[in-house]
């Protein structure tokens, strides 16, 4: 055992780290004191730098709770989230991507009917979204869950809204056919919450703090992998500079406005309205992506 100096502290502190039990936790840990103490080397912080990373912290940690998650925002906002999305969800091309969850996810929706609508009386151009969830070779995947949620036209969501009951989310399962349909509001682009210590930071910089129109979507069925994703309106305003970085082209889709009078399931819709028409494509548990990995991870 040798006394820590600058030079060498940064091995001492590898080495013991390299301890750790759990071979995952020793790479993790080990790789985490490397980065970190590079970091450090690099910016050469002053104590009072330091302290105040440590208390900013400490705030992302505090105003979080089960509704508000800070931490994500923070990943989210840093190119993190979805940098994890990404590693993980490798998938044959034709399959549908995943983007962020974002921190308004809300477990156990009620049910939505095919054909019902998920915005009840709230103000909003109408907009029927309809298509398929089909596995990768085209075939249609019954009884697929779609977990739906999205934001008001003030760009609020249910989470953020104190006592409020379910709002602007449901679960949807899809027919014999693989089919769903729903009639929702469009969604409109919203600012992420700047009112904590993520909005502090951002404030400080020239960052665009908004996201671009989207509808949220979980997708999970027996046997496949669960898509976390969303549909974003093609043409919204942010769509190529989401403060997220969650917009994918794959998952812009065209809103396309329908006259009064327009057929839908055999109903005839007595005002304007927007339709939406997307297929899913879901990828089998099983099925690795080698294909669509570059050549050196592949292997
Ligand atoms: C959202 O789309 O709900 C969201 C995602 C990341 C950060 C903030 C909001
Ligand atoms: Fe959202």
């Amino acid at each position: 055992m040798s006394f820590a100096t600058e030079e060498n502290i940064t091995d001492i502190a590898t080495a013991r780290w390299a301890t750790c039990h759990d071979p995952r936790l020793r790479e993790l840990m080990t790789t985490l004191v490397k980065h970190a103490h590079a970091f450090i080397r690099e910016v050469e912080p002053t104590h009072e730098e330091w302290l105040a990373a440590t208390e900013y912290l400490a705030a992302v940690g505090q105003i979080s709770d089960e509704k508000r998650k800070e931490f994500i925002l923070l990943s989210d906002v840093l190119g993190i989230s979805m940098l994890v999305v990404m590693q993980n969800g490798r998938k044959p091309s034709g399959a549908t991507p995943d983007t962020v969850l974002g921190p308004f996810h809300i477990e156990e929706s009620p049910i939505l009917e095919q054909g019902a609508d998920m915005a009840g009386e709230l103000p909003g151009e109408p907009v029927y979204l309809s298509g398929t969830v089909r596995d990768h070779d085209g075939n249609p995947v019954a009884g697929a869950e779609l977990d739906i949620w999205q934001a008001d036209q003030e760009g609020a969501y249910e989470a953020q809204i104190p006592d409020c009951g379910p709002r602007l989310r449901a679960l949807q399962y899809t027919d014999s056919e693989g089919r769903y349909g729903f009639w929702t509001i469009a969604p409109k682009g919203y600012a992420i919450p700047m009112d904590g210590p993520v909005g502090a930071l951002i404030s400080q910089t020239d960052i665009s703090y908004f996201r671009p129109a989207h509808i949220h979507f979980l997708l999970t069925a027996p046997g496949f992998q669960p898509v976390v994703t969303h549909l974003f309106r093609e043409g919204a305003e942010y769509i190529d500079n989401d403060v997220v970085f969650g917009a994918k082209r794959e998952l812009v889709v065209p809103f396309r406005a329908q006259p009064a009078g327009t057929v839908i399931s055999g109903q005839k819709i007595e005002r304007d309205f927007l339709t939406v028409d997307y297929d899913f494509v879901l990828v089998r548990a099983q099925n690795l992506v080698e294909e669509s990995l570059p050549a050196d991870v592949a292997g």
